[in-house]
């Protein structure tokens, strides 16, 4: 692309300001931004013209969960069911790792966190633990993907192989990266990160299955046999990961995919509800929720909408490729967004500054056309790591780890 067309693109958007460095760039440099500049997605942007807005949801109704109770019953079997599918290679995992935190603050990968206390305990670490459970068990390495993005990509892989894949076999571990998507200002403007760099971020965590598509490894895993993909968040150090419970009772229940939730804690708990939206399996927001959906009860007494995902999803294969080129809401979210101000200096924000544009996981359970809500329990498989301190912290995790036995 060449300036002309660049500015061309740029004008009737507003977006003009992004060339404003380019005559003190060398030569490289500027070739690289006008690469940028063709590549950017201007579309996006139309998103904020009539004002932040939440997709509007469907017909909402409530999903009941295969509870703690009625899979104690069938434990055996599902176990094995599940572990004949791992023996036979059919289950691989994802971890979802290329977020870039922000609530947390870090400058790097959130699984490089330590949360150990008297020795060293990463979260990837941990996850890879919780992974070789399963491994043990079942005596089959199950394939491991994991998403980076372009902002954690090279610190991640490196320090997989600093610290020896933590015991995996490095033959079933592959990594792919995500696309990136433009971060504006609450103006509209695309935030620039440096004289010749667009601000980009991740763009959320719903375009795994086409990343992973276009990293080639579909083909891997036709190789491989694979046919269920476990989703799972970097965050949560007590997940229990291709858990074959969950894979035996999903397949059971003849499913194209499985989410494992928790009962609420209380009613106006802030967490996602799987439901049905319009007959087909969904999850509601907190926020999106009326007084009556949030404290009606069945006859046992039990909330209707009671059910919290926690970001651990089976999909079966053939299900995700199906859906793979269908249309995904993209969400805009607010967050603190690193920008060089008028006097390019660069500027990292203590509080949200614009928005990104991301899709999401959880809007993949709707093109499903159904779903095994799979009761968990919360003190046992979720302790995500999201803020500093408080609700869902470093220290709300640690507890939690130490009730489960594990050394910190
Ligand atoms: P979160 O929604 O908690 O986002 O991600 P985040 O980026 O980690 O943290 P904040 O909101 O900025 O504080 C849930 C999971 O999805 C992954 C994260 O790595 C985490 O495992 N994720 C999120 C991606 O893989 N890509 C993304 O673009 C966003």
């Amino acid at each position: 692309m060449t300036y002309e067309k660049a500015l061309e693109k740029l004008l009737p958007a507003g977006q003009e300001h992004l060339l404003k460095y380019y005559d003190e760039l060398n030569d490289g440099e500027k070739e690289d931004l006008l690469s940028q500049i063709e590549a950017l997605d201007l579309s996006l942007l139309d998103l904020l013209k009539d004002g932040v807005k939440e997709v509007p949801k469907g017909k909402l109704a409530p999903l009941g969960a295969v509870t703690l109770a009625e899979i104690a019953e069938k434990r055996e079997d599902y176990e094995r069911k599940g572990i004949e599918a791992i023996q036979a290679g059919k289950v691989g995992a994802v971890l979802l790792a290329g977020g870039q935190g922000t609530r947390l603050g870090l400058d790097k990968p959130k699984g490089m966190l330590n949360v150990g206390i008297h020795k060293e305990l990463y979260l990837f670490e941990q996850l890879v633990n919780n992974l070789m459970q399963v491994v043990n068990k079942t005596g089959a390495w199950i394939p491991f993907f994991v998403m980076t993005s372009e902002k954690n990509n090279e610190d991640t892989t490196a320090f997989f192989k600093e610290n020896n894949y933590f015991g995996y076999n490095k033959d079933y571990v592959y990594f792919f990266v995500q696309e990136m998507a433009p971060s504006v200002s609450y103006e509209g403007k695309v935030y620039m990160e440096e004289k010749g760099k667009l601000s980009t971020s991740p763009n959320g965590n719903g375009g795994w299955f086409s990343s992973l598509a276009r990293a080639g490894l579909l083909k891997t895993m036709d190789e491989l046999g694979v046919e269920w993909l476990n989703v799972f968040a970097v965050d949560n150090v007590l997940q229990k990961i291709a858990d074959p419970v969950f894979v035996g009772a999903t397949m059971d229940a003849k499913c194209e995919c499985g989410a494992k939730v928790v009962a609420k804690a209380e009613p106006n708990e802030r967490v996602g509800v799987l439901c049905l939206e319009d007959g087909r399996p969904s999850i509601v927001e907190y926020y999106e929720m009326t007084e009556e959906m949030i404290h009606s009860k069945d006859e046992k007494g039990t909330l209707l909408y009671n059910y919290g995902v926690i970001l651990n999803y089976l999909f079966d294969v053939k299900a995700l490729t199906r859906i793979m080129n269908e249309y995904m809401p993209t969400h805009i979210v607010e967050k603190k967004i690193p920008y060089i101000d008028k006097n390019a200096s660069l500027v990292k924000p203590e509080e949200p500054n614009g928005y990104k544009f991301e899709t999401l996981v959880l809007d993949m359970i709707h093109m499903m056309n159904n779903c095994l809500s799979f009761e968990v329990e919360r003190e046992k498989e979720f302790a995500p790591i999201k803020n500093r301190t408080g609700v869902d912290s470093l220290e709300s995790a640690r507890e939690l780890m130490k009730l489960n036995g594990i050394e910190l």
